[in-house]
């Protein structure tokens, strides 16, 4: 019996091959696991009927922790397009199987860090270490959406603002409403986290951004919870933020910041951002982390284009290779594992397509291993 089951969901185009360099890697580790295949993507939407089988939660439920490639999403009428002959007409609707996943496991973590490793040329500047958590499982990824908007609903939101008489001449199908969620246990937890992290790997501030000066309610109880969370921790400042400047002085002034919490969508947004300042979502990895279990990916998604050519980064997908080791506890072989990729990084011989270079994936992938 090995010691860790791993859930293996490679998904689609080029998460097929950023999955086949992370496999390498873990077999140069020698991680004691064992790599279980589970069924994730658009070709289950289409034949199926549905990109997150069944069976796929089912091997989940059955392992330590999940590793993920990437998946295609199209929008609602695309999809309907796609799907076999015999699903079509049924009322199926695609909803992001990684959405799903993290809502399912309640995954309310989502851990991204962006930290420039010296030598690469995509950095923005070299000295940029950011860590983002951003909530995971609620804000506007709640999954309450209408459209049309049923009238009860519409006599609803009236009560709460009388200005939204002004859309009473337009009917309900042209508009379409979605909801902001936000629990106090939600804020709670995912700030708490941020905390925790700050503590433990030294850094002195924890920027919380919303956007309460418009968002009063969900915004509001974000910025009351992060108050609260803030007395517990007299050693790490509390900065808060707008979302709106906030990406201004991410640009202007990358190097302020180490932890930022946000709420779900703010942190989608804030997260390929500050990608962007080191190096893209080539150099991206995110942990989907819950209190028993957790699914790491790279931040990217399927890039179709490239499906099969082996031409993209890995970097994001073994970064997100070390998320997990840490997560496990295997805190040696994450080290060893990211010190491995930012020699290869440092030395600048291998590089893909992203970077300048015309280095493969495997390639990539192999260079890490030989630093290791
Ligand atoms: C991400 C992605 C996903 C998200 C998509 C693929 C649903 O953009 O992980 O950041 O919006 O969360
Ligand atoms: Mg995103």
């Amino acid at each position: 019996m090995s010691e860790y089951r791993i859930a293996w969901m490679p998904g689609d185009s080029v998460g097929v091959d950023v999955m086949e360099a992370a496999q390498i890697v873990l077999d140069a580790i020698k991680l004691d696991a064992e790599y279980i295949h589970a069924d994730i993507g658009w070709e289950f939407w289409c034949k199926e009927g549905d990109p997150l089988p069944e069976r796929t939660i089912a091997i989940l439920e059955d392992c330590t922790c999940g590793l993920f490639g990437a998946i295609t999403s199209k929008p609602t009428d695309e999809a309907e397009l796609e799907l076999a002959p015999e699903l079509k007409g049924k009322g199926l609707s695609y909803r992001s199987p990684i959405v799903r996943l993290r809502q399912h496991f309640d995954l309310y973590t989502n851990l991204r860090p962006c930290k420039a490793y010296p030598g690469s040329p995509l950095n923005y500047r070299d000295d940029i270490d950011l860590v983002i958590f951003r909530e995971n499982t609620e804000g506007l990824y709640s999954g309450v959406e209408y459209h049309p908007l049923p009238q009860e609903v519409r006599e609803t939101m009236k009560k709460y603002n009388p200005a939204l008489s002004r859309f009473d001449a337009v009917p309900g199908d042209e508009l379409a409403v979605s909801l902001r969620v936000i629990t106090k246990n939600g804020a709670l937890r995912i700030i708490r986290q941020a905390f925790e992290y700050a503590r433990q790997f030294g850094y002195p501030t924890v920027t919380l951004v919303e956007k309460p000066n418009v968002l009063r309610e969900t915004s509001g109880l974000m910025t009351r919870e992060a108050r609260k969370v803030a007395r517990d921790y007299p050693d790490i400042e509390l900065w808060e933020t707008n979302i709106d400047a906030q990406m201004m002085w991410l640009l202007k002034n990358p190097d302020d910041y180490g932890v930022l919490v946000t709420s779900n969508m703010f942190g989608d947004i804030l997260s390929d951002l500050s990608a962007q300042l080191v190096g893209g979502l080539g150099f991206a990895s995110s942990g989907n982390i819950g209190d028993k279990f957790a699914v790491f990916e790279p931040t990217h998604g399927s890039a179709p284009k490239y499906a099969g050519q082996y031409k993209v980064n890995p970097i994001a997908m073994l970064l997100a290779v070390k998320l997990m080791l840490n997560w496990l506890g295997e805190t040696d072989k994450a080290q060893s594992l990211e010190d491995a990729i930012a020699k290869v990084i440092a030395e600048g011989e291998v590089r893909t397509y992203d970077m300048g270079g015309e280095s493969t994936t495997l390639e990539m992938a192999h260079a890490v291993v030989s630093k290791l």
